[in-house]
């Protein structure tokens, strides 16, 4: 039998090496296995061990654990309205989930271990199967003891495709990677380290984009290009400046935003943020740009290089504005909304003194000899086992408070830390408020917002995805030492 022809098959990641050549080879998909039979094709995805190149020539391999044997996954690549039907089998030495990032699915599709399905163990496949509501860009990774499993490796983008074509040059996406290495390209293996997770995270000290360390990414003068960015790092924000260059923000987590142009020329990106960019490369045959990541200034860094071919592809690229449609996403009704407040406590330099864990009242010491640091309203979730998911010692975690189904939640967000987090919620997609008490400037609609060090931020959606879900912080770190809970739509 025939494929779905509305279903486009999972396609091989795209590589941005090698030329315009390769960019223009990358547009074919190639099939995963697609079953025969079926109307909505079973496409395969094995988590296990592999090896890949990701430095340079002069380096030997690099041990990951990888979707398919690649870093990162195979791109998935769908339209919206499709179905998705994905048999996940665990090749690793331990259980696994995959976490589907942003997209709004049932409950039990969710891929959080205990909380929505019985964790995947080795040998073992689980079939996820759910459908494209929203257009954008998205990602998939492990839910199971996350910070090692997405930072050795485990993650890859999902894109859902608009109805009707972009109109662009050539639609790219950059998957960004942080990566502790040492010198001989292997991961160092301290994930957990007591001074990643009560500071800032797990921040290497290797930047990949689709998985290998890159220089140039060739481009021709008058092209528009769609950029999609993913940070699937465990900790590091990135700040992405295109020097020369003067992009668009067109979605951000995958969903439309009013184009501009980003605060400063500046892209800022938290762990597991998406953003869209139309990128009009405007530099002339033969130039070179710099890309460069300044969000810490005194750690700034040539992320890579545009690099301008010899011929241009027309005289200066088009001007017509590029603006998506809105998804299918219900707009929060504020004069109905039941409001929740959250606070975010712990780390080196705060003031916690001590949090809730399994019920008992821990001061900060014996917090931090357990391997936790944070807490959300009070409770550090996980206990002494680290493994990043919905459980805790046993049983799962209570929801920090119950929306009834339909209603418009407003969390307001208050970050009584000296430190940064990029705070998820699963399963719905919420609009930004307010920061500081001022209104944003277009009420984005996100899934992951990232709130500075003593930072207060709103939030509204609508409830309306029955289940526990997930509410945590994206710094893996934080996460495995307490920054999650759940709230639950009942
Ligand atoms: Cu990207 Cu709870 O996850
Ligand atoms: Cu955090």
């Amino acid at each position: 039998m025939s494929q779905n022809p509305l279903v486009r098959p999972l396609t091989r990641r795209r590589l941005l090496l090698g030329g315009s050549a390769a960019g223009a080879a990358a547009l074919v998909p190639v099939a995963l296995r697609p079953a025969a039979a079926a109307k909505t094709p079973t496409h395969a995805l094995a988590a296990g061990p592999g090896r890949v190149r990701m430095v340079g020539d002069a380096y030997p391999e690099t041990t990951v654990w990888a979707y398919d044997g690649q870093v990162p996954g195979p791109e998935i690549r769908v339209r919206q309205g499709d179905r998705l039907r994905i048999e996940v089998t665990n090749r690793l030495a331990e259980e696994t989930t995959v976490h589907w990032h942003g997209l709004r699915v049932p409950n039990a599709m969710d891929g959080v271990p205990h909380l929505t399905q019985r964790p995947i163990g080795p040998f073992e496949t689980f079939t996820y199967e759910f459908d494209a509501l929203d257009a954008g860009t998205f990602w998939y990774h492990p839910h199971q003891r996350s910070h090692e499993q997405v930072g050795r490796g485990l993650h890859g983008a999902l894109i859902v495709e608009e109805r009707e074509p972009v109109p662009v040059d050539r639609d790219l996406c950059w998957v960004l990677g942080d990566w502790r290495l040492k010198g001989d390209a292997s991961i160092s293996n301290d994930f957990g380290a007591m001074m990643d997770i009560s500071h800032g995270g797990r921040v290497g000290n290797t930047v990949t984009v689709n998985g290998r360390v890159l220089d140039v990414v060739p481009v021709r003068a008058g092209e528009r290009v769609r950029l999609r960015l993913v940070n699937a790092a465990n900790a590091r924000i990135f700040g992405l400046r295109f020097q020369g260059h003067r992009p668009t923000v067109i979605a951000i987590d995958g969903h439309p935003v009013e184009p501009h142009e980003p605060e400063d020329g500046r892209i800022v990106l938290a762990p597991a943020m998406r953003v869209d960019l139309v990128l009009d490369m405007a530099g002339a045959p033969g130039d070179r740009s710099n890309v460069v990541d300044d969000f810490h200034p005194n750690l700034a860094y040539r992320l890579l290089d545009l690099g301008y071919g010899p011929d241009r592809l027309r005289d200066r690229p088009p001007d017509t504005p590029v603006r998506l449609p809105a998804n299918p996403v219900a707009e929060p009704d504020l004069s109905a909304a039941v409001r929740h407040e959250v606070a975010l406590g712990g780390g080196m330099m705060g003031t916690m003194a001590g949090a809730m864990v399994d019920g008992r009242m821990t001061d900060m010491r014996t917090l931090l000899r357990q391997g936790m640091a944070w807490a959300i309203n009070g409770v550090s979730a996980g206990g002494a086992d680290r493994h990043g998911g919905g459980e805790v010692s046993g049983h799962v975690m209570d929801p920090i408070f119950t929306i009834e189904r339909g209603r418009t939640c407003v969390i307001a967000m208050a970050n009584d830390t000296a430190w940064h987090h990029p705070m998820h919620l699963h399963g719905h997609t919420f609009r930004v408020l307010s920061r500081n008490g001022r209104p944003t400037r277009f009420k984005e609609w996100q899934d992951t917002v990232l709130l500075a060090p003593r930072e207060r931020v709103e939030i509204a959606f609508v409830a309306d995805n029955p289940g526990d879900w997930m509410f945590h912080c994206h710094i893996l770190e934080h996460q495995a030492a307490g920054m999650m809970s759940t709230i639950r739509v009942a």
